[in-house]
């Protein structure tokens, strides 16, 4: 087998990562193939393309017969990769129940393949009620084509540099597509006026809303240059949403604060970031229920991470604070704390919380929303939980970890383990490296109980789970 080779092949499945995956027989034995833009049932003809010892890279020539499982994109921006299609969705062409199924059955795999445990470990996926409109944040990216046409709206899959011309998006809210183009057209306007200065670059246009309080944030992100446009940029998007949005939606959407954020970059200087609230407040607000009734309010900071999906966060955080299974004496741990969310939904159940977290403006989010929620009972530390983890002197009933998509550094979960909390619950957003650090939890003492798949982020591959651990004694 070499690259450029043709075959045809059937689909089996979807990677994770969104890759259809066929096998190709040869003399050898079977050998996988994952194959882009292709869903289980098409049979295509492929041309291979890069090859590694266990596995190749294959392109669609020919849909040979396409799946009965592919349905029509709803999305118009929607498509493949030689198509230009839509970063931002992967899996439009299958019914949401099928992607459901599809990402149960990739947990399953990462959890037997990688894990080595057994694959009813993991538990029925628990889907979203609303499957569109659930982002409640979107990064909008600038471009230049090749022709020096300035461009806004969300990457083409696999062109970083390009992105689409984007006039709708059932991702994050039906307004989306009307401020783009109209963002899209103020800059072109400004760019045709020379305004844009040849050190400048646009880098990014960043809306957040709360779901559950209609506030809406706008952060415009530009790398270097003299800026002198942000008094026309910040009446333009006072006049979006007062003729467009609050008019035009089922839900009214406030804009609550404007932000400019300014990357000074330059070589041999050290990177600086000034943030300015051109107008408004300098944080939105969202609102979290908790599955008792009671509401919690966060505030939240541009750089503070917040789950995209607000409907579904409640399902998460609700799965997590079950699986810890507290009783209102323990002490809580709550690692990768982020803006306190995990934690906040824990403190009316535990004795005392301890949350962690490394971006220090998120912290400062945590306890003004422990505050705001009259939360007393829960106390955070900012830094890198690999180092300041080992000197926190109170010992964990229970650890609940988020971490990024690259998972936990080994030596977090030898420090977990040292302190021997009974339960561990690890909430993750990448499947395989959940599996290889769950791993490690059970060289440690612990053993697997289960594994909850969340669908936080529907038409994308991506999935979160919610792992439960317990210390064998
Ligand atoms: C997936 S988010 C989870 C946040 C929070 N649990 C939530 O649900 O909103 C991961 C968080 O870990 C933080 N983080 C990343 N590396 C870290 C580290 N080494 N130590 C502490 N926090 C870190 C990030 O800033 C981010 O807030």
């Amino acid at each position: 087998m070499k690259k450029g080779d043709l075959f045809t092949v059937q689909i089996e499945s979807l990677a994770f990562g969104g890759e259809g995956i066929a096998r190709v027989h040869t003399e050898q034995g079977d050998f996988v193939v994952f194959v882009e833009d292709t869903v289980p049932g098409d049979i295509v003809e492929i041309e291979l393309g890069s090859k590694k010892r266990s596995h190749a890279f294959g392109y669609v020539r020919t849909m040979v017969q396409a799946s009965p499982k592919r349905i029509a994109a709803r999305c118009k921006h929607f498509g493949s990769v030689r198509e230009g299609g839509c970063g931002g969705c992967s899996l439009q062409f299958l019914s949401y129940g099928d992607q459901l199924g599809i990402k149960e059955q990739q947990v399953r795999d990462a959890m037997m393949r990688i894990g080595g445990f057994a694959g009813d470990v993991v538990l029925p996926i628990l889907g979203c009620k609303e499957p569109w409109y659930y982002r409640n944040k979107m990064d909008f990216s600038f471009s230049r084509s090749k022709e020096g046409v300035l461009g806004l709206g969300l990457h083409v899959k696999r062109r970083h540099h390009d992105v689409v011309e984007m006039t709708e998006c059932f991702l994050f809210a039906p307004y989306a597509g009307a401020f783009v183009s109209r963002m899209r057209d103020f800059f072109r306007s400004l760019d045709d006026q020379k305004v844009l200065d040849d050190e400048m670059v646009l880098s990014s246009l960043v809306l957040r809303e709360g779901k559950n309080t209609g506030e809406v944030m706008v952060n415009l992100i530009v790398e270097n240059g003299e800026v002198n446009f942000l008094s026309d940029f910040t009446a333009m998007v006072r006049d979006f949403f007062k003729n467009e949005v609050e008019t035009s939606q089922t839900q009214v959407r406030k804009l609550t604060s404007i932000y400019f954020t300014h990357i000074r970059n330059k070589k041999g200087q050290r990177k600086t970031f000034e943030e300015i609230v051109l107008w408004g407040e300098p944080v939105i607000h969202e609102v979290l229920q908790l599955e008792d009734g009671v509401n919690l309010s966060y505030e939240i900071h541009p750089q503070a991470f917040f789950q995209p999906n607000t409907k579904q966060a409640q399902l998460l955080y609700g799965e997590a604070v079950r699986a810890a299974g507290l009783s209102g004496k323990e002490t809580v741990f709550d690692l990768f704390c982020g803006t306190g969310t995990i934690g906040l939904f824990c403190s009316s159940k535990a004795a005392k919380v301890v949350g962690i977290e490394l971006n220090e403006k998120a912290v400062l989010n945590a306890r003004a929303n422990a505050e705001r929620n009259g939360v007393k009972n829960i106390e955070f530390i900012a830094g890198d939980v690999l180092e300041k983890l080992p000197e926190v002197k109170e010992k964990p009933d229970v650890v609940i970890l988020d971490p990024p998509r690259a998972g936990l550094h080994e030596n977090i979960v030898r420090h977990v383990a040292d302190f021997g909390p009974r339960t561990v619950v690890y909430v993750s957003c990448n499947p395989t490296t959940l599996a290889r650090d769950l791993q490690l939890f059970c060289k440690a003492g612990y053993t697997l109980e289960s594994v909850k798949p969340v669908d936080m982020f529907p038409q994308t591959y991506h999935i979160e789970n919610v792992a439960l651990l317990r210390k064998i004694v």
